[in-house]
């Protein structure tokens, strides 16, 4: 049978370092994972990129394509954004989608592809007022973001446990949104 496809969207936050656990998490859940970086996750993962095409099956994108060029990604079942970044959460909620990572998820919430976000980052970044307007609005086009003790602006600068980042329970989480809308 055919495996439902799971893009991963991974933002230059910390636990993205760990991105791996998460594609790992994801394919034991019975997902074939497609793994998306932001221009500036692909930064950290410049050298172990083809590690990582590995472990998933497919090329790792993080560039939108040339107009010439086909799509070499499955089309998605659903779409997990983890971690968030502050940056892609504001963007994402101005409706600016300069990234592949937002431009797939941004439309995917309107195309009926189900979309969840796991937020991370400090105190400080989750005080701006522009995070708690993106939060809404994300929420308001359907988007699952999970908080918990890794949500918004959860601990203080410099003190985020990137390694503790939870990625079965996103994915659980996500496996629920399909089947009962996310209750
Ligand atoms: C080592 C390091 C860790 C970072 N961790 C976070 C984080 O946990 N959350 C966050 O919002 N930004 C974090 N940043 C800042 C983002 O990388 C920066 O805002 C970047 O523009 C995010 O872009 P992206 O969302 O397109 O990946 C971190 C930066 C560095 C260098």
């Amino acid at each position: 049978m055919t495996k439902p496809v799971l893009y991963l969207i991974a933002c230059a936050a910390g636990p993205a370092q760990y991105v791996d656990e998460g594609v790992r998490a994801a394919q034991e859940a019975g997902w074939d994972v497609c793994l998306v970086l932001t221009p500036s996750a692909a930064r950290w993962w410049e050298p172990r990129m083809a590690e990582m095409a590995e472990l998933t099956g497919h090329p790792v994108r993080s560039q939108y394509k040339l107009p010439w060029e086909k799509d070499v990604l499955p089309k998605a079942s659903a779409m997990l954004v983890a971690p968030m970044s502050s940056t892609t959460l504001n963007k994402w909620g101005a409706g600016i989608s300069d990234t592949l990572a937002i431009g797939l998820a941004s439309e995917a919430a309107h195309l009926g592809v189900p979309v969840a976000a796991v937020p991370h980052f400090n105190q400080a970044q989750g005080a701006q007022p522009a995070v708690a307007r993106s939060l809404a609005v994300l929420r308001e086009q359907g988007v699952l973001v999970l908080d918990g003790p890794q949500g918004p602006g959860a601990h203080p600068p410099e003190q985020g446990d990137p390694r503790g980042f939870p990625w079965a329970r996103a994915v659980g989480a996500l496996g629920r949104l399909l089947t009962d809308g996310g209750r």
